[in-house]
């Protein structure tokens, strides 16, 4: 394989190099292309497992106490992931009602799923309660009183947590950036308003309060930031004593970065686990407490390096200063380089063999100048009809992809042990045009 050493963190577990082409979990890409079409998305199965198991087995060295790891669903959701989050015994934080009805249609345990979210709605929060889910998370006060009323309604207690501000600032992208002090996530720390809120809760008849939750950002390399919001968050419980408060469990959100590029630091997982679980260790220890249930919520870093996408070549466009190999997607499958600056790694799949002789842009097909996948990368020569790879495409891109220009949604397949099942078909013509309503005739006169 090209750059063995340098690509091998940024490509699935199971990746390898047959005849020249890139296989992944004993499947030829290049084959699969071209029976399914581009854009494509693989997810590597073997890769998802390994992350959970590194998230378990540092969990198992560092927190003597109960853990769990809760999955963000955001990261990518989709039936086929329900059915693997749940069977593997994760956890579940969902953030609304649409990933809360596909997790339970799937059949994942409600008792493991929490709800979280500034803007709940009172259907949403229903269907929660309906299906008896274990948490829910609230982020401001004003969703006190209204669960109240709900959990009123049903004549139950509801389990719930505190998302907390801690006005702790992390270094990531500033529209992933969720724990400072201006920020529309969770109630602030400071000014004694979480304390307010917690006694509220406290007070409740109907809710019973059973942890705190914090979530600084995502893409973070830097754990010091997200031990000290658990600190904060130690202190607040600490004040909340006298109310009657007990920590039973204590979450600081997920949020831990993953390396894009061959020359990306690698963020190992064990540091990360580390640095959170001796901080909760050490606090505990401080103030004779039993260790909470530490729940982390993983969304990227479980799922990101498990995904490729992969796209055709359609042409080269060689102009002066920069060359484009434009490709069949972009944008509306990755919206991440044009919202983040976000920026990412290519290799010819069909070519791994031969060495990159030239610098080049990666450019979608959608009208915007901004649907530019990779601003610069090595390659050999494209041409038309190469298939191109961009590795870590596992999170937050089918998830936020969009039908911008009418693009069809790419077709997703799972891969494991020479095996590819289609999770999700390639959107149709008849699926953009499926909730459309053609106007009465009155209102389209000939002319
Ligand atoms: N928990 C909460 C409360 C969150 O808000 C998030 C992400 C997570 C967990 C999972 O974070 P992760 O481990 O995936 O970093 N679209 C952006 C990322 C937005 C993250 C939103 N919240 C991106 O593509 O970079």
């Amino acid at each position: 394989m090209r750059e063995p050493s340098s690509l091998r963190h940024v490509l699935p577990v199971t990746a390898e190099v047959v005849n020249g082409r890139l296989w992944v979990a004993g499947c030829d890409l290049t084959a699969l292309s071209d029976t399914y079409g581009t854009p494509l998305y693989i997810y590597d199965a073997a890769t998802l497992d390994a992350s959970v198991e590194a998230y378990a087995s540092a969990l198992r060295r560092h927190y003597p106490g109960p853990w769990e790891i809760a999955y963000a669903a955001k990261a990518f959701w989709c039936t086929a992931m329900a059915q693997w989050a749940s069977s593997r015994g994760l956890g579940l934080d969902v953030v609304s009602g649409g990933e809360l009805a596909i997790a339970l249609r799937a059949g994942f345990p409600p008792e493991r799923i929490h709800f979280h979210g500034n803007y709940k709605t009172d259907a949403d929060l229903e269907m929660a309660l309906e299906a008896d889910i274990g948490r829910v998370v609230l982020d401001h006060e004003g969703e006190v009183e209204r669960l109240e009323r709900l959990a009123a309604a049903r004549g139950i207690v509801l389990k719930v947590w505190l998302r907390i501000s801690p006005g702790i600032d992390v270094h990531t992208h500033d529209y992933v950036i969720t724990g400072r002090v201006d920020t529309k996530f969770g109630i602030p720390l400071a000014g004694g308003t979480a304390s307010e809120a917690a006694c509220r809760v406290l007070r409740s008849p109907h809710l019973r309060l059973v942890g705190l939750h914090t979530h600084l950002g995502s893409q973070v390399f830097d754990v010091a930031p997200i031990a000290r919001a658990m600190e904060r968050l130690m202190d607040l419980a600490t004040e909340l004593e006298d109310e009657g408060f007990t920590l039973q469990e204590l979450s600081p959100g997920g949020g831990w970065g993953v390396p894009y590029r061959p020359g990306d630091p690698p963020a190992p997982v064990d540091a990360y686990v580390a640095a959170i679980g001796e901080a909760i260790v050490r606090g505990c220890r401080e103030r004779g407490w039993p260790l909470p249930r530490l729940v982390v919520e993983p969304g990227r870093s479980l799922v990101a390096r498990a995904g490729i996408a992969l796209y055709r070549v359609g042409g080269v466009k060689r102009q002066p200063g920069r060359t484009f190999v434009l490709v069949d997607g972009g944008l509306a499958d990755n919206p991440r380089p044009a919202l983040y600056g976000a920026t990412y790694t290519a290799l010819l799949v069909n070519r791994m063999g031969e060495e990159p002789t030239e610098t080049v842009a990666v450019a979608g097909p959608y009208c915007e100048s901004g649907d530019i996948l990779i601003r610069e990368v090595r390659l050999p020569s494209a041409r038309a009809g190469d298939l191109l790879a961009v590795p870590v495409a596992g999170a937050y891109q089918l998830s936020m992809a969009s039908n911008y220009n009418a693009a069809r949604r790419p077709a997703v397949l799972w891969l494991r042990d020479g095996r590819a099942h289609i999770i999700r078909e390639r959107e149709s013509v008849e699926d953009l045009v499926r909730l459309d309503h053609p106007l009465p005739a009155e209102e389209v006169p000939s002319w």
